[in-house]
């Protein structure tokens, strides 16, 4: 094991949570969660969400978060720590924030642009059709955005664990929590009458995302399902891409690590939910079954600024508020990744933080470049089965979420499962005395359940089924 040197520590548990619920609380909750959701079933998807969350999301989150405060190391040395034969895994754990951060912060910088014309009145520009196209590929302006979500990014990491990462957290994400309820509770109160005559109501749209929809449902379907809602949680609860690891080994051995678990869940769920709650109904008020099919980039920077366009007035209001909460959910979420490599590199290579922040900036910028002009000047068409045209952006993401991810959390799950036994996490968890919740079900998931969905997850990323 390496040498144990004096670690910094989230100050309470507090700011471990709100840390870590801002690593979760992400670009995922706010433009997949909802389209996955609608397309899947309503309250279907809801309920086979929320019972993954308790059982397979939860056995992930505590076995990162518990490797993190044992080991007291991140993802690139914590893994070789616990078993010198799996040191390999965390090379791999340490890759995937390395592909992720650059495009994260590529679109951060989108979000930037966005929040940018609708704090300053520029709404209506966002509506018109091919403006998000000729905004990605022109040459000049994303990649400044980028800069500017990026230099904001290191210059909360470089601040350090409680300085940077801890204070920004407690501060953006009650805010974040704010508008979020606001959006919602407004989303709820619209309706709107179309050029054909027809009313629709935001309750009405609620019931589009929440009601269960069994219609059509077979063995097949139910499988989709099952399968959105396991790659949703995973990219969700930001797992399998060494955070929480590097989270959980800030957190003080007398922490009560039971309670934090159940209160980030909780809350990414909550914010997951609520997103639903804030675009499901003002999207079908607005566009009725139309617009419901857009998800990701196409829902947030497309579909929702027409929406916003729609309501007139408010609607600039409303776009501020909403790029503002999503610029707070990307930036917490884009902390997290970057620390994870930093930490990694800190701990590996003996850096400080202001080099090793200063290499993994120059990384990410690089690769972030080359991700903005995949949509100019390396502009090629890969074509997808689902009829889109893929780009570097899509690569990276395909690379992470669909095939490392999985093998990170198949291998964390064998190892935790079989060779050190769930044990270790369990007295992890009940070191300060209190005993670990849904103990029986922690270890027939790791053990069995968790590695089977994951390679079933895995199969299908892989398009073998
Ligand atoms: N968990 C983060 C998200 O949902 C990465 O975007």
């Amino acid at each position: 094991m390496n040498k144990r040197v004096k670690r910094t520590s989230f100050s309470g548990s507090i700011g471990f949570v709100l840390a870590a619920a801002g690593s979760a609380v992400g670009l995922g909750n706010i433009w997949r969660f909802p389209y996955l959701a609608a397309k899947d079933g309503g309250g279907m998807f809801l309920v086979v969400y929320i019972i993954l969350a308790l059982t397979f999301g939860f056995t992930l989150l505590i076995s990162e978060i518990s490797i993190g405060r044992r080991t007291k190391l991140s993802p690139l040395t914590a893994y070789g720590a616990l078993s010198r034969k799996f040191g390999w895994i965390g090379v791999i754990a340490c890759v995937v924030p390395v592909i992720i951060l650059p495009y994260y912060c590529a679109i951060g910088g989108w979000v930037v642009k966005y929040f940018g014309l609708y704090i300053t009145g520029g709404g209506t520009q966002a509506a018109e059709s091919g403006y998000f196209n000729g905004f990605i590929s022109g040459q000049t302006e994303p990649v400044i955005t980028m800069l500017i979500f990026l230099g904001a990014v290191a210059f909360i990491v470089l601040r350090g664990v409680n300085k940077g990462i801890e204070a920004f957290s407690k501060i953006l994400m009650p805010v974040l929590l704010l508008f979020v309820i606001i959006i919602s509770v407004f989303s709820l109160t619209i309706s709107h009458t179309d050029e054909s005559g027809i009313t629709r109501t935001g309750i009405e749209g609620l019931g589009v995302y929440i009601i269960p929809r069994f219609d059509g449902m077979s063995i097949q379907s139910f499988l989709t399902v099952l399968v959105d809602a396991m790659g949703q949680l995973f990219f969700s609860l930001s797992v399998a891409m060494g955070i929480m690891i590097t989270y959980g080994s800030y957190v003080k051995d007398d922490a009560n690590l039971k309670r934090s678990i159940n209160q980030i869940e909780i809350f990414d769920t909550a914010v997951a939910f609520l997103a639903g709650v804030m675009i499901i109904p003002a999207v079908y008020t607005f566009t009725g079954a139309e617009g419901m099919a857009a998800s990701g980039p196409e829902l947030m920077f497309v579909t929702l600024p027409r929406v916003f366009e729609k309501m007139g007035f408010i609607g600039n209001i409303l776009g501020t508020l909403f790029f503002a909460m999503v610029l707070f959910a990307a930036l917490t979420s884009a902390i997290s990744i970057m620390e994870a490599i930093v930490s990694s590199f800190i701990d590996k290579f003996r850096l400080s933080r202001t080099k090793a922040t200063v290499i993994v900036t120059a990384i990410a910028l690089a690769a972030g470049l080359l991700v903005c002009f995949g949509y100019n000047i390396l502009y090629f068409v890969l074509p997808l089965t689902n009829g889109n045209n893929a780009q570097i952006l899509d690569i990276m993401d395909y690379i992470s979420n669909n095939l490392l991810m999985p093998i990170v959390a198949i291998i964390t799950c064998i190892l935790i499962g079989w060779i050190v036994k769930p044990k270790t996490v369990i007295d992890e968890v009940e070191k300060t005395g209190i005993k670990m919740g849904r103990k029986r079900l922690y270890i027939v998931m790791i053990k069995f359940i968790a590695p089977i969905l994951l390679a079933v997850l895995l199969f299908k990323s892989l398009g073998l089924f």
